[in-house]
């Protein structure tokens, strides 16, 4: 029979692997805490009607579908946002808002697989639900720079492009494209990018042209400044009601990421719409300044889903962050590597007849905290220190046959090639100080 392997698009991860994968976990928790947000945690499994008018049909193309034995057709969360809002919407009179939640779930799409784009994968949600102030908006792109930052990355290396959804679909209103259209427009331009320019401009103008020229739109979304944007549509096109708000919507959330001082890594890009379908307000995406890889990050305001899953609608916004890009990221910039953190100390024997010794010592090192490691089969000493140094030990604890008189260890720290004699006692009692290793 052939070898089985992984499954195309997963990956196997190997502790050494999975390492570097787990600092940016503890980066993306500790930005989370400090920011206020709380841990949860949802199915893998959900019944396929949950996204089947939530997500949009890219989303809906890719997922991985299963009928389980009673008929009921689940699939493998795609993403986590429709489940958040399914959590959060039957509960909803019972959780203090804002609610400020985030979590880690392993994601499935069954995607192209390429540089960026994996079928299974981890992404990071940030969510807040019940305000729809604009310094939420701009609170949750701030947990998101921060962890980044933590990483040891800069606005050098990536920059966040805020758009707003609700801005776009006033200039397409303005210019006669009504609300039953404008998702059509939508998925044109999120795809912009990567379609040749004669396609595009075939595709648009085929449905659009007549009332709104391609060349003129695109001059409006390449804007930098929205008050200049809202004056030149204004003009252009009539000023109306929603053209303003949404401005002023989108002013306030680029003033609100400068009031949090993180105004330098931020840039008004309205050719990003995002391919969801539930995006009603300003919504964004983080990419490296290179632009060598896909967005590390993507999301923005839902202010209607929560009330087409429950009774209550429901103001909310959020991100989510893969691993897989930023992992590549990092490691374009060679910030991937992650320190050893593993402060291990090894325990030798010296000679036989000192096993449970040895055993006592290793519990009563772990029970004071200490990563604490030593070979299961008694051997030479010279071959126990080649293993401890394998292990990256830090100090090594030998035991031997004349220290054992006196109830002490030889203890030897690594980093400075010092040895000493110690007692097991003062050892057990405050093992970092013994070893010299605070
Ligand atoms: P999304 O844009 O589909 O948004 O995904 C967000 C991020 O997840 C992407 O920028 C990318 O880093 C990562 N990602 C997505 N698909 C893949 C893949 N196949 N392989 C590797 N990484 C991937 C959402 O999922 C929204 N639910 C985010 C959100 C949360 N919006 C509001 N709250």
């Amino acid at each position: 029979m052939a070898k089985i392997q992984a499954v195309k698009g997963t990956r196997d991860l190997y502790p050494e692997q999975f390492r570097p994968i787990r600092r940016i976990f503890d980066a993306w928790r500790r930005a989370s805490e400090l920011h206020g947000f709380e841990e949860f945690e949802s199915p893998t499994l959900e019944y396929l009607d949950l996204y089947r008018e939530k997500s949009g049909d890219e989303l809906v193309g890719q997922l991985y579908r299963l009928t389980d034995s009673g008929g009921r057709e689940l699939a493998l969360q795609p993403e986590m946002t429709p489940s958040l809002a399914r959590m959060v919407a039957a509960k909803i009179n019972a959780l203090p808002k804002p609610i400020k939640w985030f979590c880690i779930p392993k994601l499935f799409r069954g995607e192209n697989v390429q540089r960026g784009r994996l079928r299974e994968f981890f992404q990071w949600n940030v969510d807040v639900i019940g305000s729809d102030s604009s310094i939420a908006d701009a609170e949750v792109i701030l947990v998101g720079i921060e962890a980044l930052r933590n990483l040891g990355l800069t606005a050098e290396h990536f920059s966040v492009h805020v758009s707003n959804r609700r801005l776009i679909a006033a200039i397409l209103a303005a210019g006669k494209i009504e609300d039953g259209e404008q998702a059509g427009a939508y998925a044109l331009l999120d795809k912009a990018g990567k379609m040749k320019p004669d396609e595009l401009a075939a595709k648009w103008n085929e449905k659009f042209g007549e009332r709104l020229a391609l060349e003129q739109l695109r001059e409006w979304l390449s804007a930098r400044d929205v008050s200049r944007l809202a004056e030149s549509v204004g003009g252009a096109l009539g000023m109306t009601e929603e053209l303003e708000a949404a401005s002023a919507q989108t002013s306030d959330v680029m003033s609100a990421l400068s009031a949090f001082g993180v105004g330098d890594f931020c840039q008004l890009d309205l050719k990003i719409v995002r391919g969801l379908a539930y995006y009603t307000g300003p919504v964004f995406e983080f990419f490296d300044k290179s632009q060598n890889e896909r967005a590390i990050c993507g999301g923005g305001r839902y202010d209607d889903l929560l009330g087409k899953l429950g009774k209550q609608k429901e103001p909310a916004v959020g991100f989510g962050m893969g691993d897989v890009v930023l992992s590549l990221l990092l490691e374009d910039h060679g910030l991937l590597a992650s320190p050893d953190r593993r402060r291990i100390v090894f325990v030798a024997d010296a000679t036989d007849g000192l096993r449970s010794e040895l055993q006592r010592v290793v519990a009563g090192l772990r029970r004071a905290g200490m990563q604490t490691e030593f070979n299961y089969v008694q051997q030479a000493l010279g071959k126990q220190l080649r293993h401890a140094d394998k292990h990256g030990a830090v100090a090594v604890v030998i035991l031997g046959d004349e220290t054992r008189e006196r109830n002490a260890c030889q203890v030897k720290n690594l980093a400075s090639g010092t040895s000493k004699e110690v007692s097991i006692d003062s050892l057990l009692a405050d093992p970092a100080a013994a070893l010299g290793i605070a």
